[in-house]
């Protein structure tokens, strides 16, 4: 949290005065985009930092719990399918790690607080992917979930993030359809396929629900991200359109969705269960799951990478005239 002012609301930090907000509200208002070298409340800048550095961290991290099905994959044509996907997750990363970096935190500061676990990483990527079926549940559930969520931010104030969502948003839609299609073709297959996508089904629905965020009654964020256009639409909304979309399409393929209480009500919505945030938050805190391991594979990593940095910085620094060898 920014410096605050007596007398002034939280969200004017110190050295900052109400008009300066007004005229940047206005901006906004008027549907103006935010770009890197413009004035911005400090707090802006913070959240997006916040926001952007932890979405960046969530696509790498990503990474790993299909990753490990690479060389397990049980065709070609799904081996290079997943291949494609999570090569596509490593470029959003460097799309989203780029857009923090315009805000003036370096990639190294970002790491650091990854390493750290000062910064977060989206929650259901600390699930295990027990079977194939997880593979197809995660490209049609988490990316379905996440299409929502990152339609939603391609019309955000800040240009950089808005100008990444849109750029990702159109190979998230590749990665959907692509779970869909291979959960409901094992939906339709034999007993065995359709009972391995059923128990994907039973593992995956709820941490895609929660990856949401917590309902917005519990979202500290969601206030300041709605005043200043980062967020046009919050958690439960999100969550509601993803929920919509996918228990139709999962009854459909014969699956029965793992919520007792799911119902439709009269506007046509459906309407969940209780949401587990106490397995949500302890998830968050590695306190179950694989967060330790998420880490641990990510640090790993970093340290494997060191002798790259350091020659490149070496090259880089190279007096100017050396031939590269
Ligand atoms: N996992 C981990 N932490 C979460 C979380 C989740 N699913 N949902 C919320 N949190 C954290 C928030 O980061 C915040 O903690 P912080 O203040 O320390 O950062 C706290 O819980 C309170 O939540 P809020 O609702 O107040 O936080 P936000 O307003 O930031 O809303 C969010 C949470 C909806 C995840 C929002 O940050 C967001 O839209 N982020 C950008 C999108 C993103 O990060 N998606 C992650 C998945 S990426 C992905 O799926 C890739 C795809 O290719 C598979």
């Amino acid at each position: 949290m920014t410096q605050t002012q007596p007398n002034l609301p939280k969200h004017i930090s110190a050295g900052e005065t109400p008009e300066q907000h007004a005229a940047f509200e206005a901006r906004i208002a008027a549907g103006e985009k935010i770009e890197p070298g413009d004035w911005m409340p400090a707090e802006y800048r913070r959240q997006l930092i916040r926001m952007i550095s932890q979405h960046a961290h969530s696509e790498v991290v990503g990474m790993l719990p299909e990753g490990e099905w690479i060389s397990k994959a049980p065709t070609l044509k799904r081996k290079t399918i997943l291949m494609a996907k999570v090569q596509d997750e490593a470029g959003h990363g460097q799309y989203l790690y780029h857009a923090a970096e315009t805000l003036g935190i370096t990639r190294e500061e970002m790491i650091e607080a990854l390493l750290t676990r000062k910064a977060k990483y989206s929650s259901i990527f600390n699930y295990p992917t027990t079977t194939w079926a997880d593979v197809g549940m995660v490209g049609w559930l988490v990316d379905g979930a996440a299409i929502k969520n990152q339609t939603m931010l391609a019309g955000c104030s800040y240009g950089p993030y808005s100008r990444a969502m849109v750029r990702i948003c159109s190979e998230e839609t590749f990665h959907h359809k692509q779970g869909k299609e291979m959960i409901v073709l094992y939906a339709q297959g034999t007993p065995e396929q359709k009972q391995m996508a059923q128990d994907a089904l039973n593992r995956w629905w709820w941490p895609a629900v929660q990856m949401l965020g917590p309902h917005d009654s519990d979202s500290p964020n969601t206030g300041e991200l709605s005043r200043w256009g980062i967020k046009l639409k919050t958690n439960d909304e999100v969550r509601q359109e993803f929920i919509n979309e996918h228990v139709p399409e999962l009854m459909e393929a014969g699956l029965t969705v793992p919520d007792p209480d799911m119902h439709q009500d009269e506007a046509g919505n459906w309407i969940h269960g209780p949401i587990d945030w106490t397995e949500f938050w302890a998830v968050i805190k590695g306190e179950r799951g694989l967060g330790k391991q998420r880490i641990a594979t990510r640090q790993a990593a970093q340290d494997e990478g060191a002798w790259v940095r350091d020659a490149l910085e070496a090259y880089m620094a190279r007096p100017k005239g050396e031939a590269a060898d």
